[in-house]
């Protein structure tokens, strides 16, 4: 955990801060003092966490309805955002939408719906402050959230995996071009990590979850916690030269399913043994 206060007097923007992750998150910043104002749809569910939250720590959550896929909404939503707290320091793009289904049973809508809510939505957001932030003159920080798949696509979850690429190149762009003004921008891709809006779509039948972790060398899932504290670092200004960065946490899951020898995990000291000696027999021929 970072010192305490380390967010005293800055304010946090967290899209789907109401569950999960991002709710993490949320909580995370607002524990090391900042101002939070989350937004999603369900204006319930974010109430709900506004209220935990500020109850637990002692600093305000207020939460905002936005859909972000409705570039109008998300103006609006910004105007509110400035009236309640004024212009964001720290603005994370975590809202997504996502199912596993087989490609060709998608239709265009399925593939609107889910690039809408992943690629669009973040650069309506991030198009929205980052114009009001430069004509401000403020410096701020943008993390997003995609995931391991970004960078090696995947079946299944076509729309995300394209989206998600997507929202990578648009940070690792504007890092460059928005530098200039005070602007960093960072992505974290996490590996499995049980929240139930990501759970209930992508793994319904609970089947998937033994063989992810089996192929996880740290032996586990991650915790909302971790993405919380990886979020907080990155945010702050103790990572203040960081910025175009593309940051992996996922237990090694990446690597692992990677490397084309690592299966050799399996074999037996005897079957080494018996391998060496193979191998060793070799020698001259
Ligand atoms: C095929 C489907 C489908 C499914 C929906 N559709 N579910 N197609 N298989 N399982 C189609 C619908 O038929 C419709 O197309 C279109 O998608 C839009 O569906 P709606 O239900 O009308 O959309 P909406 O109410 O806007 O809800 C959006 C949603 C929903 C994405 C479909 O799941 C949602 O609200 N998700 C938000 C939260 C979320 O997804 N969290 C998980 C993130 S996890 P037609 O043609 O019929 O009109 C993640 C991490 C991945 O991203 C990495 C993990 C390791
Ligand atoms: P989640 O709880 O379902 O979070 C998704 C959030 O997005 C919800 O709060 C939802 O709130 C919001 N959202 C969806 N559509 C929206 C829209 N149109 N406008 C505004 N907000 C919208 O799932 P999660 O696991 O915490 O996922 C959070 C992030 O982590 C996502 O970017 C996901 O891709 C990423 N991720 C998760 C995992 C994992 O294993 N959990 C792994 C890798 C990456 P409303 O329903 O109120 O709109």
């Amino acid at each position: 955990m970072l010192p305490p206060g380390c967010f005293s007097g800055k304010v946090a923007f967290i899209t789907g801060g109401g569950t999960g992750l991002g709710k993490a998150m949320t909580s995370n910043l607002s524990t090391l003092g900042a101002e939070c104002v989350i937004a999603s749809r369900k204006l319930d569910v974010l109430q709900k966490t506004a209220d935990e939250i500020t109850n637990q720590t002692g600093n305000k959550v207020h939460a905002i309805q936005c859909d972000v896929r409705d570039p109008q909404a998300v103006a609006g939503c910004m105007d509110r955002l400035q009236e309640l707290t004024g212009l964001p320091d720290v603005i994370i793009n975590n809202a997504a939408g996502n199912f596993v289904s087989p490609s060709e049973k998608l239709s265009a809508n399925a593939w609107r719906t889910v690039t809408d809510i992943v690629l669009n939505g973040t650069a309506y957001v991030t198009l929205e402050l980052g114009k009001r932030l430069i004509q401000a003159q403020k410096g701020a920080v943008f993390l997003a959230i995609t995931t391991i798949y970004a960078e090696s696509g995947s079946g299944f979850v076509v729309p995300s995996a394209a989206a998600k690429s997507g929202v990578e190149t648009l940070c690792k762009s504007l890092a460059a071009e928005w530098g200039r003004y005070g602007l960093r921008f960072n992505v974290i891709q996490p590996g499995p990590i049980r929240t139930k809006g990501a759970f209930s779509r992508l793994d319904p039948t609970g089947m998937f979850e033994k063989a992810m972790i089996g192929r996880i060398p740290t032996g586990r899932l991650g915790t909302p916690g971790e993405i919380g504290n990886l979020a907080a670092y990155l945010c702050s200004d103790y990572a203040s030269w960081v910025s175009g960065a593309v940051i992996r946490m996922d237990g090694g899951e990446y690597v692992s399913m990677a490397g084309e020898f690592n299966e050799l995990r399996r074999v037996t000291p005897e079957q080494w043994a018996m391998m060496e000696a193979m191998i060793r027999s070799t020698k001259g021929s």
